[in-house]
């Protein structure tokens, strides 16, 4: 056999060194000891040699065969140890990075308002409903008394769908209209939601909340409606609130009145009410006669204002952080 063992090896070993990546590893190991490879083509030639050199030759193809199997092997795993570290350093996760920190949000000082006020009427019997904020003419002014070329429209400019004979409500008076319309008196509830008209300035925003409260049984009057609005308001100022019924005008009731409320030296204007007109219990079915009621309609945002001392209706909207956060 004139094939040098000994040259095959150290060439097969220096390009086994040589290698880099983990294919061209792989690559090697088939040329070399693959069913066609040149280690193994010698194996193959061991049958035609004499006897007696048979089994030495043998011997040391084999010892070759080991060696090179062995190194393939080592070269495999370093170059796979390369690449783990090149990883571990290229995604290095910094343990000791301070983290950003959870940013605790909070309620809107609006929203906080709606649901204290919500709670302490419902403590005080009021069921919560709500209704659409896309109403029709009839539950947002018809129905309240308040027909088609009545001046009350003019204070109460809103926005107006087009096609659809529809607008977004001005109040959410339309609420108690749909809920009478539903339901046979006893009624007494509450219904906050936004409500949309014409007006931007320090106290007026487009669109605000109101809470609509409606109480309808036999025998209710003007009294149940000055204790209870009483009622409410030193609960929700949390001190003996001194309240003013004034004689006011809103379509749908019959007295009406705006409740002002001692601030400092100053009367402040907080709420329209009264007793429901009879054209409006006619109006969705409820006898006169037999029954009557009082409601009451407040801004979330003036109460809001009032609470937490804030000067400018706007700065509820403008979701400025530095403002909401004084909140949480
Ligand atoms: N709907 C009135 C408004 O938005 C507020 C109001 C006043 C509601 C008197 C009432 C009421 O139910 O009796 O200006």
């Amino acid at each position: 056999m004139n094939v040098d063992l000994d040259q095959l090896r150290d060439e097969a070993l220096a390009q086994i060194a040589a290698v880099a990546e983990a294919s061209a590893i792989e690559q090697l190991r088939v040329d070399l000891l693959g069913k066609k490879g040149r280690v193994t083509e010698l194996l193959k030639q061991l049958g035609a040699m004499p006897a007696d050199q048979r089994k030495a030759f043998g011997e040391r193809v084999n010892r070759v065969k080991e060696s090179l199997a062995q190194a393939l092997e080592s070269r495999a795993s370093a170059i796979n140890d390369a690449e783990l570290d090149r990883r571990l350093k290229a995604e290095t996760l910094d343990v000791t990075l301070p983290g950003r920190g959870e940013g605790v949000g909070g309620l809107h000082p609006v929203t906080r308002t709606l649901r204290r006020i919500e709670s302490i009427f419902n403590s005080m019997g009021f069921e919560t409903v709500e209704g659409p904020e896309i109403e029709d003419d009839w539950h947002n002014f018809q129905a309240l008394n308040i027909p088609e070329s009545h001046p009350a429209r003019a204070m109460q400019d809103t926005f107006y769908l087009l096609n659809a004979a529809r607008l977004l409500r001005t109040h959410t008076s339309p609420v108690q209209i749909r809920t009478m319309q539903a339901r046979k008196p006893p009624i007494r509830i509450i219904c906050p939601g936004r409500v949309y008209r014409v007006d931007f300035d320090r106290t007026h925003s487009p669109m605000f909340h109101q809470v609509e409260g409606l109480y309808v049984a036999e025998n209710v009057g003007l009294a149940d409606l000055k204790h209870d609005l009483q009622k409410f308001l030193s609960l929700f100022f949390e001190r003996d609130a001194e309240a003013m019924f004034r004689p006011s005008y809103f379509p749908f009731v019959e007295p009406g009145a705006d409740v002002h409320m001692k601030w400092g030296d100053r009367w402040l204007e907080l709420l329209g009410c009264g007793v429901i007109h009879p054209n409006v219990l006619n109006a969705v079915g409820i006898d006169p006669e037999r029954y009557s009621g009082y409601a009451f309609g407040m801004g979330a945002e003036r109460l809001a204002m009032l609470r937490y001392g804030v000067d400018d209706l706007r700065l509820f909207f403008n979701n400025d952080l530095r403002f909401l956060e004084q909140f949480r």
